[in-house]
C-alpha cells in the first residue's frame, strides 16, 4: 500500500475545497436537466417521495462509505479496492468493483457531454435574443432545430470535452477548485429567481401540486427503479467519483457532516429546479413528460418574458455550464488516476486518451436524437440504453456492492476508526449500510423483475 497521509496525484487543500468539489460533482445536470424530466415523465408527486427517501436511506449512508474507502485506499478505485480488500484479508477481485465505477463514468460522459453541449447552445441562443418575445411554439422549435442538427450537437459536445480535459489535465488543485467557489452560491440566486418567477406564472399552485402531491397508484415498478438510479445519479455514488474525491481528503476531516452537508445542498437544487420549471410547464399547457428537453422547452419562456431575462438566461445557462463541467470532470478522474497510476502516463495522456473514446461514443449519443433515433435495443435508442444500463443498473449496483464492502469485509474497528463518529450514530451508519442500503436495491431489483 502507499503512504496512507496523501495520494500520489495530490491533495486537497482544505475540508472546504473537497466540499465544493464534491458539490461540484454532484450538483450539475442530474439536478436541473435530468431530475425534473424524469419527475416529469414518471407522474411527478409519488416518483419525487421515492427519490428523496432514497437519498436518505441509501445516499447518505452510502457516500459516507464511498468518502471513507476513497480516503483509506488513497488511489485510484480500482487499487483502492484491491488494496483495502487485500487489507481486510479478502479477495482482491474486488478490485472489478473499480473497474466498473470506470467504465459507468465513461459511459455516462459520453452522453452527459451531449446534453453539456446543448446547455452551450443555448447560452449562445440567448445571447443573440433568441428568446425575447417567444411563443412556446417557437422556442419549441428552438429545440427540434438542434436536435436536427448533427452538425450542431457535435461540435458543442466536442467543445465541451475538450474543456473538461483542458481542466482534468490540470490536476486536483488547479483544475476547478477556484471557479467552483463563486459559482454555486450564483447558481442558487439565478434558481431562486427563476422560482420567483414561476410563482407569478399562473401555474404554481397546479406545478407544486404537481411535485409535492404524492399518488403512489401511478408508481410503477420501474420509476421506483428510476427514482432509486437517480439518487445514486444526482449524487455522483456507485461509480468511484468521489471515492476517487474522497482519496485527496485529508485526514482531519470529518466526512459524516461533509455529506450531509453534499447530500443537502444536491437535494435543494433538484427541488429548486423543479419549483422553477412545473409552474411554466402548466402555464403554457406544456407536457410534463416530454423527455430530455423539458428545461429547453421552458425555461427559455421565462427569459424571453421577465424583466431583466437575456441576463438572467445568460448567466443560467453559463451557470449550467459550470454545474456540468464541475461533474463531467469527477466521471473522468477514476479512469485518469488510474492510468497514470498502472500505465505510467502523465496526466495530460491520460486526460487525452480518455476523452478521445468519450467523445467516440458521443457522437453515437448525437445520432440518437436524429439520424439514428429509430434504431432501438429494448425498446430505447442509444441514449437512453446508455443512460438505463448506467444510471438504473451499473450505479445501484456499484453502491450495493460499496455498501456490502463497507459493512461486512471492512474491519468495523477500521470503519470505525475513519469515520470517528458518536457511538449512537456509528450504529446507525453500520445498520444502513449493512442491511437497509443493500437489501433495498435487491428488492427494487426484484420488484423490476417481477418477482415480487
Ligand atoms: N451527479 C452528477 C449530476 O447530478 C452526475 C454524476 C454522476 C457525476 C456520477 C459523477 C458521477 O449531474
Amino acid at each position: 500500500m502507499t503512504d496512507k497521509s496523501q495520494s500520489i496525484h495530490g491533495q486537497w487543500s482544505s475540508r472546504f475545497t473537497f466540499i465544493l468539489a464534491a458539490t461540484g460533482s454532484a450538483v450539475g445536470l442530474g439536478n436541473i436537466w435530468k431530475f425534473p424530466y424524469i419527475t416529469g415523465e414518471n407522474g411527478g408527486g409519488a416518483f419525487v417521495m421515492v427519490y428523496l427517501m432514497c437519498i436518505l436511506g441509501l445516499g447518505i449512508p452510502i457516500m459516507i462509505a464511498e468518502i471513507m474507502l476513497g480516503r483509506r485506499g488513497r488511489q485510484s478505485p480500482i487499487n483502492t479496492m484491491r488494496s483495502l480488500a487485500t487489507e481486510a484479508g479478502s479477495d482482491p477481485r474486488w478490485q472489478y468493483l473499480g473497474w466498473a465505477g470506470m467504465i459507468a463514468g465513461f459511459l455516462i460522459l459520453a452522453y452527459y457531454s451531449v446534453i453539456a453541449g446543448w446547455a452551450m447552445a443555448y447560452i449562445v441562443k440567448d445571447f443573440f435574443g433568441s428568446f425575447i418575445n417567444s411563443d412556446a411554439m417557437e422556442i419549441q422549435r428552438l429545440f427540434d432545430n438542434l436536435m436536427a442538427s448533427p452538425f450542431q450537437q457535435i461540435f458543442w459536445h466536442t467543445a465541451f470535452l475538450i474543456i473538461t480535459m483542458l481542466c482534468v489535465m490540470r490536476g486536483v488543485q488547479n483544475g476547478l477548485e477556484k471557479a467552483v467557489r463563486f459559482l454555486m452560491p450564483t447558481l442558487f440566486v439565478i434558481l431562486m429567481l427563476l422560482v420567483a418567477y414561476a410563482m407569478s406564472s399562473g401555474g404554481y399552485e397546479q406545478g407544486m401540486a404537481f411535485l409535492f402531491h404524492a399518488d403512489f397508484s401511478k408508481l410503477t415498478a420501474d420509476s421506483i427503479l428510476t427514482a432509486m438510479g437517480h439518487a445514486f445519479f444526482t449524487l455522483s455514488l456507485g461509480m468511484g467519483a468521489i471515492m476517487v474525491y474522497g482519496s485527496y481528503l485529508p485526514n482531519n476531516v470529518s466526512i459524516a457532516k461533509t455529506t450531509f452537508f453534499i447530500a443537502g445542498a444536491d437535494t435543494v437544487v433538484a427541488l429548486l429546479a423543479g419549483i422553477a420549471i412545473f409552474p411554466l410547464v402548466f402555464a403554457n399547457n406544456l407536457e410534463a413528460g416530454s423527455g430530455p428537453g423539458l428545461i429547453f422547452q421552458t425555461l427559455p419562456l421565462a427569459f424571453g418574458h421577465m424583466t431583466g431575462g437575456w441576463l438572467f438566461g445568460l448567466l443560467f445557462f453559463i451557470l449550467l455550464f459550470f454545474a456540468a463541467l464541475s461533474s463531467s470532470i469527477s466521471l473522468i478522474e477514476p479512469a485518469v488516476a488510474w492510468l497514470v497510476e498502472n500505465n505510467n502516463m502523465d496526466r495530460p495522456t491520460a486526460s487525452l486518451w480518455a476523452g478521445a473514446a468519450c467523445w467516440v461514443l458521443g457522437i453515437g449519443v448525437v445520432f440518437s436524437f436524429n439520424i439514428w433515433s429509430d434504431l432501438k435495443l429494448f425498446d430505447k435508442n442509444l441514449f437512453e440504453l446508455l443512460d438505463y444500463l448506467t444510471a438504473n443498473m451499473m450505479l445501484p449496483l456499484g453502491g450495493m456492492a460499496i455498501a456490502i464492502f463497507a459493512g461486512w469485509i471492512m474491519q468495523p474497528k477500521d470503519a470505525e476508526e475513519e469515520l470517528e463518529l458518536p457511538a449512537q450514530g456509528f450504529q446507525i451508519w453500520q445498520f444502513l449500510i449493512k442491511y437497509v442500503s443493500p437489501a433495498a436495491v435487491f428488492l427494487v431489483f426484484l420488484h423490476v423483475l417481477g418477482v415480487l
